[in-house]
């Protein structure tokens, strides 16, 4: 067990790749903190994970709003004695030509997919700092890296707001492990690839998502989509001590995308 008596919480675990990523940190050994806006995917998620015999409790928290992230944080540590990990997986997305994106658009994409990171990592620094001992893994995209040539209607083209908090996030990253490293806190960022969760299929129709899979296929050496684990397992190796040397960095998973290569 790989996490023994750590605790975890993990932002937008409610679903897609959050889900994944506090089932395996469970796995390990984990009690997670189920943290989403989604009052019946948290309690899902928690049934699911306790049913395996792991811990885990579910907190409705929307992430955007700064005080109650602080109220929410502030709480576990009291109820659990210890924040080890944070996970700030919630994400949105949406898709939109850049000459159609309202301001609605723009600020709702940047409040949670880069202010909640913020949010969230200013309010575990305190609890971590205090024992000396933290892991803040951000989840940021192969869109904040880069742009791809090879764009469908609605792929990475379409996606002025998410690509620039997301690349927001990679720098952050560096930030945050620069300021919080000598309090003991590793901070790293995992960028993901394409991989099939609500967020890449309920925001297209049907034949965009076929579309889309047939994208990202071609543009990936693998040449398939991820599964959810195979990020999840990425995530568990930051917020393990076998990555206790590793701080600002951003690993992709993304199945060697040919556009970053
Ligand atoms: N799926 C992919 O291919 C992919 C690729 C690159 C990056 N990502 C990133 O991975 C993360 C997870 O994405 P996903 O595909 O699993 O999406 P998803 O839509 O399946 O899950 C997002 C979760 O966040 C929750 N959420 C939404 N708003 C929230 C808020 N204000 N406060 C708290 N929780 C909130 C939702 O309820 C949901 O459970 C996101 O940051 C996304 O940008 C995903």
């Amino acid at each position: 067990m790989r996490l023994k008596d750590k605790t975890a919480i993990i932002t937008g675990a409610g679903s897609g790749l959050g889900l994944a990523i506090a089932k395996r940190l469970a796995q390990e050994g984990a009690a997670v903190v189920i943290a989403d806006i989604n009052e019946t995917s948290i309690s899902a998620a928690v049934n699911e994970i306790q049913a395996t015999g792991a811990q885990a409790i579910g907190y409705r928290i929307d992430v955007t709003k700064h005080e109650d992230v602080k109220r929410f944080v502030d709480d576990i540590a009291e109820k659990t004695g210890q924040i080890d990990i944070l996970v700030n997986n919630a994400g949105v997305t949406r898709y939109r030509a850049f000459d159609t994106i309202s301001d609605p658009d723009w600020q709702a994409v940047l409040d949670l997919d880069l202010k909640g990171v913020f949010y969230g990592a200013q309010a575990v620094a305190p609890h971590m700092a205090r024992r000396r001992y933290g892991k803040i893994v951000n989840i940021s995209s192969s869109l904040g890296t880069g742009t791809t040539p090879d764009i469908g209607k609605l792929s990475a083209g379409a996606s002025a707001p998410y690509a620039s908090a997301k690349a927001a996030v990679i720098q952050l990253t560096k930030t945050l492990a620069r300021e919080l490293g000598p309090s003991g806190v590793n901070v790293n960022c995992v960028a993901p690839g394409f991989f099939l969760t609500p967020l890449t299929s309920t925001t297209r129709s049907p034949e965009e998502v076929k579309e889309h899979i047939a994208l990202r296929t071609r543009t990936t050496v693998l040449n398939r989509p991820g599964k959810l684990e195979e990020l999840a397992n990425a995530v568990l190796f930051l917020a393990s001590d076998e990555s206790n040397f590793i701080t600002g960095h951003t690993i992709p998973v993304d199945g060697g995308r040919t556009d970053r290569m």
